[in-house]
């Protein structure tokens, strides 16, 4: 099976599956919503992928299931292939979900007698991961990006300061809401402050295989500094999920080098978590080994939609500024000359009936701003930034 263009043009009905984005966040809307929210897509998988589950669901028998070689041997060559890093076999632990691995460090890991974890993370962030730490009662300290709807930089000497006690960093590359990739000159200089410091890392490269065509090259955090993932501090997490769309299986790939790897396992066997969902390795399995045509199709149809909204956004909402990232399917609005507060943000989704991510879900300085999610047919996607756009011009 190949992809087809129908794959990215096709209207799916996600309402009545369970779907957080359709059947919670979207369910006062009306059926004509358009849901541009939680990073999921609304296209079909791979249909190498839709294969194996559909040949696993056909047994009938949902049994437990382990995970062998092949999951981190599938994971290791689809990174050597298509990010030209990876690690040794030994290296890759399974774990359901990356938020899962944040919580096995800050609950199980790093905890210590004298004081609270401390966790750094670059401002705004994706939350789920942070809301983890917040329960485990970390000290979290958030690192206020620079201009982030645009050149979205680091500000390299407060963050210089934060890692200076802290006991774990939480990186994302590609930043999410951001888009950036972090380029190799920056993760040296990041590189550089983590020597200088006792910090774990934990890369979350989940988005990493959404690159845009001709734009900033992705290349892994352990990649750029050999020495660090040598001494077991980089945490690398590799996953199928946004790329193949199947976040709700729940596989993670955890690459990490020395002892923390048992450490690792051991925490996920106090959280209860053994034996992967009966679907997850069969679906990771196929994505890494059979879908490299069909991410090199997404990535063109992803970067095509981004361009598309750009340019739609810049007609209609000229005073806004809307991020141009480097990967992810994901924009980041300033619309600080549009709403004064959520508040209108909302009133505004609800005359649309179109979701967004709003700011405040990525840090409390951005109750201005909101994320929109690209990967949708283009014709859906350009009807929700119109009818958004309206509601929000008209407040
Ligand atoms: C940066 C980032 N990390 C992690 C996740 C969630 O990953 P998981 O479902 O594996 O916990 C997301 C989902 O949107 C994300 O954007």
């Amino acid at each position: 099976m190949t992809a087809t263009d129908e794959d990215f043009s096709r209207h799916l009905s996600r309402w009545g599956t369970h779907s957080a984005k359709w059947d919670l966040l979207a369910k006062d809307l009306g059926e004509n919503a358009i849901a541009l929210s939680v990073a999921d897509m609304e296209f079909v998988s791979c249909p190498e992928v839709r294969e194996a589950i559909a040949d696993a669901a056909a047994l009938g028998a949902y049994g437990y299931t382990e995970v062998f070689d092949d999951f981190a041997e599938a994971a290791t060559a689809w990174m050597t292939r298509r990010h030209g890093w990876s690690c040794e076999v030994e290296d890759v632990h399974f774990f359901p979900r990356v938020v899962q691995c944040v919580a096995a460090l800050v609950d199980h890991v790093l905890p210590r007698d004298d004081r609270p974890v401390r966790v750094v993370t670059l401002d705004p962030a994706y939350s789920p991961l942070l809301e983890v730490c917040e329960r485990a009662g970390t000290d979290l300290v958030r690192v206020p990006m620079r201009d982030t709807a645009a050149s979205a930089s680091i500000d390299w000497e407060a963050l210089e300061e934060a890692l200076a006690d802290a006991d774990l960093l939480l990186w994302t590359n590609p930043h999410n809401p951001t888009g950036r990739i972090w380029s190799v000159d920056e993760q040296r200089r990041l590189a550089e402050l983590l020597r200088e410091c006792r910090a774990l890392v934990l890369s979350d490269d989940i988005h990493c295989d959404f690159e845009r065509p001709g734009g900033q090259r992705y290349s892994a955090l352990a990649s750029v500094a050999k020495d660090l993932w040598m001494s077991g501090r980089i945490v690398h997490c590799a996953s199928p999920g946004k790329t193949f769309n199947i976040a709700g299986l729940e596989a993670t790939a955890i690459c990490v080098h020395g002892p923390l790897g048992a450490e690792l396992e051991a925490a996920k066997r106090r959280m209860g978590l053994h034996n992967p969902n009966y679907f997850a390795i069969p679906a990771a399995i196929a994505a890494w080994t059979k879908g490299d045509a069909w991410v090199d199709a997404l990535a063109k149809e992803i970067d095509a939609n981004l361009e598309a909204a750009r340019s739609l956004l810049a007609r209609l909402l000229p005073e806004a500024r809307v991020s141009d990232p480097d990967g992810t399917y994901l924009l980041w609005i300033d619309a600080s000359a549009y709403i004064g507060s959520e508040a209108d943000l909302v009133r505004a989704e609800r005359a649309a009936s179109v979701t967004v991510s709003p700011g405040p879900d990525f840090g409390p300085a951005y109750d201005r701003f909101f994320r929109i999610n690209t990967a949708l047919p283009r014709q859906e996607l350009l009807e929700g930034i119109t009818r958004l756009a309206g509601a929000l011009t008209r407040n």
